[in-house]
């Protein structure tokens, strides 16, 4: 699927559909593999991803690695960005996480790409047209 975004609040409101649909179909454990570069909007489309399921103030977890959100549902944002090596990974426990219910989002998957599932949904932002536009692609 391809939406068009531009500005911030779309790109929230782009991610809380997805959100939505999963729930909608009874998907209740999702891996989510962003793709795009620095400031394109990944932890936007993931504020607005969290937001449907009641959570709010979602924060890039750059120095943490991730942040766990509780609410409706559960939310695992990842941001693998300082993730280099398998080790990194395993400190972080990867693992633990991707086994518990809930939804796994995970900005700069490209550093873990031999850990992401094969059901896992990919969502690349692009930039389009002047300083604002993006193309989301959800696949
Ligand atoms: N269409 C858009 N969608 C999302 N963000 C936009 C858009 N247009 C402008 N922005 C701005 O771009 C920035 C996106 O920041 P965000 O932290 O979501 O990016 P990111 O991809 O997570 O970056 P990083 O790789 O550093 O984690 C925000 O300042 C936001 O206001
Ligand atoms: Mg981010």
């Amino acid at each position: 699927m391809i939406y068009y975004s531009s500005c911030a609040q779309d790109t929230e409101e782009i991610g809380r559909k997805l959100a939505a649909r999963l729930e909608d179909e009874g998907v209740t454990h999702a891996f989510i593999a962003m793709r795009g570069e620095m400031g394109v909007g990944k932890t936007a489309f993931t504020r607005g991803f969290a937001s449907h399921f009641g959570i709010k103030g979602v924060k890039s977890p750059t120095y943490t690695i991730v942040n766990e959100y509780a609410g409706r549902r559960s939310v695992f944002h990842f941001d693998m960005y300082r993730i280099e090596n398998d080790d990194d990974l395993y400190s972080i426990d990867f693992d633990g996480y991707t086994a518990r219910e809930g939804y796994i989002i995970a900005e700069w998957s490209e550093n873990i790409d031999d850990f992401i599932p094969d059901d896992a949904i990919f969502v690349t932002i692009l930039r389009t047209d002047g300083a604002d536009g993006r193309k989301i692609m959800v696949e």
